[in-house]
């Protein structure tokens, strides 16, 4: 045999993975094989392997004659919409993907080009954890992981995929990372898995309901997307980094859109119920303000009384922050709060304007609320806003009530520019509330307590609950007939291209957490 076929069989043993057998198991379990996955995420035919022919050092268990093509992740780099990535594709079909002490140097190795060459990094994880018979050189492995993943934050988009198990302090590794991707029934997540779980406290669970894409996309907030398939998975994936930078030090790629900028939205004008406690769908007003109606969004599932997601506005990334009154009627509570601040800092570090979109009766009242840490918690949002540095650009549709009026970004948080419709309501509290304390006296003298009290009310809302008030003080920059919405946006993110914002030289600011 010639070299070169034998540098060809080599790489074909090694392209094989743990062989057909198990590779169709992974197929029955819908799920794909290792390298389908990567070549299903790239552009056709781009990627380039790295360090195929890797190979373990460990002896123990009859680990030195166990062939383990590509030490069981497969590792390089190829193009989406040709921008460079970098990726590691986790191959359970040799040794459950499981992570031992040359594994995770490969992967160590994609992140440090990944930081180098300042591309994103996507990381596909299915794996049966750390590699039970490498000991502590595969605990090691992923704390050279965790590091690589934390000094890479706010550098290089970091991006998990979770196509099978990920246990113990694997899930680790995604959660430092800055969106994570489930496939529902067939990912899971978690830190104890059920068998451990029974035996400590007696409960019973599935793995499924432990730590699958429903319960992290949900329940925990752990991930960010839901797929009902690998493939949407993939495509999912494709289509956020077309959101990103490659780097902390670009700014989003821009498409071109055939969306006229100056598109006027005449359903804006009546959008508003007369009613001011009637719910609406926010969605509504983001996808026609969008480019084609397009918005891509983040953690969908969790906290619904806040929306976040990426868009475009005259092809370039934006980053939407807006309250859900068809929710917990828009309020802010610990959970929103959490998701919102996460949301903006990413943007912030990627350089993704954000634009916010107001409709908050404030936050969130309850014992749940306050003993849960709401305190410290909504302090995230307040400070996550302060600290961005990208354009910042808020538009007030109906209430802005309170703190929840300065923690959905408002002039004194670094808006550069806030818009509101004349349906805007920005007060201390709202017209019910502020009635019954502000004329306490006056109603409770009356002969008809209850005629004075609407009275009051109404007399409240008319004086106060516009955006005519914040607008004398330049709190608002300008009141804007609804159907203009788009060009507004448009035009002020415009101006706001070249906005140059600097702060203190500091080691870092310390964010309530
Ligand atoms: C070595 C492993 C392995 C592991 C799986 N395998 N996990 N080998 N170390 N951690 C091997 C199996 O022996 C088997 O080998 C093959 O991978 C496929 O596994 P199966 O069990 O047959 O597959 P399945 O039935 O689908 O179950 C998958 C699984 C299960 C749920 C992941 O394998 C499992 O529970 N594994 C252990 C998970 C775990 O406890 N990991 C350690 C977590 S602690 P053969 O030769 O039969 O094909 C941790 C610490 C990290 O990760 C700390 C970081 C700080």
């Amino acid at each position: 045999m010639s070299k070169i076929d034998e540098l060809i069989t080599r790489k074909q043993i090694i392209e094989h993975g743990g062989g057909p057998e198990k590779i169709e198991k992974q197929h029955n379990k819908g799920k794909m094989f290792a390298r389908e996955r990567i070549n299903y995420l790239l552009d056709e035919g781009s990627f380039v392997e790295i360090d195929a022919f890797v190979k373990h050092r460990c002896s123990n268990f009859n680990m030195a004659n166990l062939e383990a093509p590509a030490e069981g992740v497969i590792t390089g780099y190829g193009t989406i919409d040709g921008r460079l990535v970098y990726v590691y594709s986790q191959d359970f079909t040799v040794i459950g993907g499981s992570l031992g002490e040359m594994h995770a140097k490969k992967i160590c190795k994609i992140l440090d080009m990944a930081v180098k060459m300042g591309a994103p990094v996507i990381g596909i994880n299915d794996s049966g954890g750390a590699r039970i018979q490498e000991g502590v050189d595969a605990l090691s492995g992923y704390g050279q992981i965790f590091y690589r993943n934390t000094r890479a934050s706010g550098v290089v988009p970091q991006i998990s995929a979770i196509m099978g198990p990920c246990a113990g302090g694997a899930v680790y590794s995604p959660a430092l990372t800055d969106f994570i991707f489930m496939v529902d029934k067939t990912s899971q997540m978690f830190i104890t898995g059920p068998q451990v779980i029974k035996s400590v406290t007696g409960e019973e669970v599935s793995s499924d309901a432990l730590g699958g894409a429903k319960t992290h996309n949900t329940t925990s907030g752990v991930a960010h997307f839901m797929a009902k398939d690998e493939k949407e998975c993939l495509d999912q994936i494709r289509k956020l980094v077309s959101f990103l930078p490659s780097n902390n030090m670009e700014n989003p790629p821009e498409y071109t859109t055939k969306d006229d900028l100056n598109r006027i939205i005449p359903e804006f004008d009546e959008i508003m119920p007369d009613n001011a406690n009637k719910p609406y769908d926010m969605k509504e007003i983001i996808t026609k303000i969008a480019d084609d109606g397009d918005f891509f969004e983040v953690q969908q599932y969790y906290a619904e009384n806040i929306i976040t997601g990426f868009a475009r506005i005259n092809g370039r990334s934006i980053g939407i922050i807006a309250n859900q009154p068809n929710v917990l009627a828009g309020c802010l509570d610990i959970n929103a709060s959490d998701k919102a601040a996460r949301f903006i800092r990413t943007c912030d570090a990627f350089n993704v304007p954000l634009l916010n979109i107001v409709d908050v009766p404030g936050f969130l009242p309850g014992t749940n609320q306050e003993y849960g840490g709401i305190i410290r918690h909504g302090a995230k949002m307040l400070y996550a806003y302060s600290e961005a540095s990208v354009p910042k650009v808020t538009m007030i549709v109906r209430k802005a009530y309170g703190g929840a009026y300065l923690a959905m970004c408002s002039k004194d948080l670094g808006a550069d520019i806030v818009y509101a419709w004349p349906t805007a309501e920005i007060a201390v509290m709202g017209p019910e509330g502020a009635a019954n304390i502000i004329f306490k006296k006056e109603i409770e003298s009356s002969i008809n307590p209850e005629d004075e009290r609407e009275a009051k009310i109404k007399e409240y809302r008319q004086e106060f609950a516009t955006p005519y008030i914040a607008a004398q003080r330049g709190y608002v920059d300008d009141v804007i007939i609804p159907s203009e919405s788009r060009q507004r946006l448009a035009a002020a993110f415009e101006m706001l291209q070249s906005k140059r914002d600097s702060s203190l030289p500091k080691k870092h600011g310390n964010l309530p957490v």
